[in-house]
């Protein structure tokens, strides 16, 4: 890849090598996770789940039938979850700069498709950089749904990543967002310090940075779902960040149809994703209950008079 910053050459490489030496292990953020959702991660190869690199895998809801694209997919551990969840009919796919890790996934797809129970797989990888995903030969407006995990705090060119993932979504499209973020700004001297940008440090934005850059290119307000801090365990690293706080954190953002309504609206839940038959979580801030009249409704079926 010709197009590469040259502090992406850099992150690659630090991937690269990653995928070769499996000496650094994330965390998986289960308490995000529905029960269901924790069984088919549970069922994912060693060879994945030793390589899992992301900030927090949060699933989008009702996946059945839709295409996806996980931009930054790593070894593919979330496309492998999503190609269970969106089924026969549906398909992912991930993209990912760093070609040891998409060799690795691409190993793995076979084991995942039977897996799952499929004749070939229902998911693809590419190689390529997220700030040029245009260059890959996706349809504008042709997904439903576009996922990223511990991605964006990594790349130098934010704005342009996100234009690509706006553009690529349908409208009424969702983006469910998972990154690290910043407090502060992190001193000018270390901006640029390889060490600290390859540990998702540096490049994280600061969270009031996420509204003005998604909104700029057309995303609706992120809306947030999940947030854990990041314990940043070598002191050198806490002073030459200026003991500023970091956080991993998820969002949904929309893109929105022409004309779409932006202004408040009554909403009803009717209790139809079943992992949430009585409340729907939208935000860590919002769940919507299932409206009395279908509670009456359920109460009056598993109770007829
Ligand atoms: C922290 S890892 C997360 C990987 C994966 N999402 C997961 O959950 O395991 C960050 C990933 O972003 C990828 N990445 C960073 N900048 C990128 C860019 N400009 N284009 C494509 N991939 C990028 C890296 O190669 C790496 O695989």
């Amino acid at each position: 890849m010709s197009d590469l910053h040259p502090l992406s050459c850099m992150v690659r490489d630090f991937y690269n090598k990653l995928n070769t030496e499996v000496n650094f292990l994330c965390r998986l953020n289960d308490a995000d996770l529905t029960k269901d959702q924790t069984d088919i991660y549970n069922q994912l190869s060693e060879e994945i789940k030793k390589r899992y690199y992301g900030s927090g895998i949060n699933i989008p809801e009702k996946l059945e039938g839709k295409r996806v694209l996980d931009i930054g997919c790593g070894s593919g551990s979330l496309v492998f979850i999503l190609s269970k969840l969106v089924g026969p009919k549906g398909s992912v796919f991930g993209v990912d700069m760093s070609d040891g890790l998409i060799d690795t996934a691409k190993q793995q797809s076979d084991f995942h498709a039977k897996l799952w129970g499929y004749d070939k797989p229902n998911f693809e990888f590419k190689v390529g950089n997220i700030e040029t995903l245009d260059k890959l030969g996706f349809a504008p407006n042709s997904f439903d749904i576009v996922v990223s995990n511990g991605v964006f705090c990594l790349v130098p060119n934010k704005d342009a990543a996100f234009t690509h993932a706006y553009n690529l979504l349908k409208e009424g499209g969702q983006f469910y967002l998972n990154d690290v973020y910043a407090e502060k700004d992190p001193p000018e001297e270390y901006r640029n310090d390889e060490k600290l940008w390859s540990l998702g440090t540096t490049g994280a934005m600061r969270w009031d940075r996420l509204a003005e850059v998604s909104g700029r290119v057309g995303f609706t307000t992120p809306y947030l779902t999940c947030a854990a801090p990041v314990n940043i365990v070598k002191e050198e690293y806490n002073k030459m960040l200026g003991n500023g706080r970091y956080s991993c954190a998820g969002w949904r953002l929309f893109k929105l149809g022409q004309g779409a309504k932006r202004d408040a609206s009554r909403v009803t839940y009717n209790g139809n994703i079943s992992a949430f038959p009585q409340a729907f979580p939208w935000d860590v801030d919002l769940t919507f209950p299932v409206t009395m009249f279908c509670c009456c409704w359920m109460m009056l079926l598993h109770f007829p008079l």
